[in-house]
């Protein structure tokens, strides 16, 4: 049985990270000639590994609850898991767990108009239904997944496959499946963002244009605006998709002195990311830089 262990804690919001950019606002940064204010919001209620480890966020837009995917502590039987935590009412916050099954839950994507979290992990993929509150399993049992990507369908990556899968219905096809992926997006007019083993690429259909070499991105998401961004080591890049698909590129557009966990956007489309286990908003703001 799935059960949803309930963590009622009240924590303190802690800045714990220096960042001293600028002069005038020591946690501001420059982006694009926008001053930004990177602001804590929270520090994520889980019991993380002692090396913070999240792979991914996410936002179900209605009722502004942020799943994120972690790697719990290192006595748990579980590598990954998922937690929760609603961005109005911090005290509303969990993890999924399972007291007789071992799922590993390292990926999911939300269907924003159904209201279903797609949780995936090293029993296939599951769905939560955030209204009835029930997690049951939707498909690919027994199969390891490394990513999935929620666009009008479910698009996963299996560990051990090429190419994306896109289900549909009871039907499955794979797109690309002469390369192995890493991670991957696609934008609401069907281009497909991805991070393969020689680089980040941009293809629709069969046009398909490498953007970098850098086989290494951490993470890519999409704003509520549909623009790409992935994010490296040594800071965030926008992925810039001309209609000719050619000319299109990646830009650094900052640079930040702290490492990026995961990253999401909250519903003003302000860039929500984390550092360590501190959940950080950019904010824009006249003063400062
Ligand atoms: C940076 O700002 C300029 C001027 O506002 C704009 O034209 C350009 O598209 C921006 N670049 C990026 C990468 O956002
Ligand atoms: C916040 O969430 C907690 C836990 O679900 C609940 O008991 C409390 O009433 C909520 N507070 C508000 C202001 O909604």
């Amino acid at each position: 049985m799935i059960q949803f262990l309930y963590l009622l804690t009240f924590f303190a919001t802690a800045f714990t990270q220096d960042l001293e950019v600028n002069p005038g606002c020591s946690t501001c940064i420059n982006i694009n000639g926008t001053c930004y204010n990177v602001t804590p919001i929270l520090e994520l209620p889980a019991p993380f590994r002692n090396t913070v480890v999240i792979h991914k966020l996410g936002i179900l837009r209605s009722v502004n609850m942020l799943y994120y995917s972690f790697e719990p502590t290192i006595e748990d039987d579980e590598f990954f898991k998922i937690g929760f935590v609603n961005l109005d009412n911090h005290t509303e916050s969990g993890i999924f767990s399972s007291t007789d099954q071992i799922l590993n839950f390292g990926t999911f994507d939300i269907d924003q108009d159904n209201e279903l979290v797609y949780m995936g992990g090293s029993e296939g993929i599951f769905v939560l239904d955030t209204k009835a509150y029930k997690l049951t399993p939707y498909s690919s049992r027994g199969d390891t997944i490394r990513n999935i990507f929620f666009k009008t369908n479910v698009n996963f990556l299996k560990n051990d496959d090429k190419g994306i899968i896109v289900k549909r219905g009871d039907n499955f096809n794979t797109l690309f499946d002469d390369t192995f992926i890493k991670n991957f997006v696609i934008t609401k007019y069907d281009v497909v963002v991805y991070l393969n083993n020689f680089g980040l690429y941009i293809q629709k259909g069969d046009v398909k244009i490498r953007v970098s070499q850098n086989a290494f991105f951490r993470g890519l998401n999409i704003d509520l605006d549909g623009t790409v961004y992935a994010w490296w080591i040594d800071g965030i890049y926008k992925v810039i998709i001309e209609k000719s698909l050619e000319d299109s590129r990646i830009i650094k557009v900052a640079s930040l002195p702290v490492t990026i966990g995961g990253m999401t956007f909250d519903n003003d489309n302000n860039m929500l990311f984390t550092v360590g286990k501190e959940l950080f908003k950019l904010a824009a703001t006249e003063a400062g830089c």
